[in-house]
């Protein structure tokens, strides 16, 4: 199971790298708003400088919703660094975008997927990563782990190369729930990642080791 981590900020980016665990960054357009990042020249210097942290593939969303922009984005954002996997929401002309970049041997992410039929198309076309939105599933009253579920299913059945990729992680339970049913890959918040290290036994254990050390000093 690869850990991706789910922002554009470079000090969060660097901690997860520093951890030792991180195979990648997913962005989308709210989180390099919250950096402030604004203009296209910074925004395409931004993506190079997480590209320059971290090992793995870095998600780069394109804003263009007709065919032919999402073409000419995905292909400057591919040119940028060869860790670059172009970001695509799951419609219509996304679907026939990641069909053609996925030819031209670019890397995609097929974004913002609510369903098995979304999932299905995506795949089909030859997505390398599909993300679907697992937290604002639940906040709309359906079970986004279940949906994780039932996706890998169907690709495990067909054989599909195309990487489920659980986005929209909001809290440590929903990561170990993802490994429960066989993600491939989880993005999620730092606060997330690091959480999962959390217990309250452990501090106490160790605290009483520490201790009893001092009585062989
Ligand atoms: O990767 C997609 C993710 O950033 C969306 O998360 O919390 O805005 O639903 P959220």
């Amino acid at each position: 199971m690869k850990f991706f981590i789910d922002t554009a900020n470079l000090d969060q980016i660097k901690e997860a790298q520093e951890l030792g665990v991180l195979d990648g960054v997913t962005t989308n357009p709210s989180l390099m708003a919250k950096e402030g990042i604004t203009g296209e020249k910074n925004i395409l210097n931004h993506y190079i400088e997480i590209c320059n942290i971290v090992n793995g593939d870095v998600s780069a969303e394109v804003r263009s919703t007709d065919y032919q922009g999402m073409m000419d984005e995905g292909r400057k954002l591919a040119a940028l660094h060869n860790q670059i996997t172009v970001k695509v929401p799951c419609t219509i002309n996304g679907i026939k975008a990641i069909k053609t970049l996925t030819n031209e041997g670019i890397k995609t992410n097929c974004t913002l997927v609510f369903s098995p039929g979304q999932a299905l198309l995506a795949a089909k076309a030859g997505a390398t990563y599909l993300s679907p939105f697992i937290g604002r599933l639940d906040d709309n009253s359906t079970d986004g782990i279940e949906l994780i579920a039932q996706i890998v299913e169907m690709y495990n059945y067909y054989e599909f190369d195309t990487q489920v990729l659980a986005a929209s992680v909001r809290h440590t339970m929903h990561i170990i729930q993802c490994a429960e049913v066989g993600a491939d890959v989880i993005t999620a918040p730092l606060n997330a990642i690091m959480g999962l290290i959390n217990h309250p036994l452990t501090d106490i254990g160790l605290a009483k080791f520490l201790e009893d050390y001092k009585k062989m000093d």
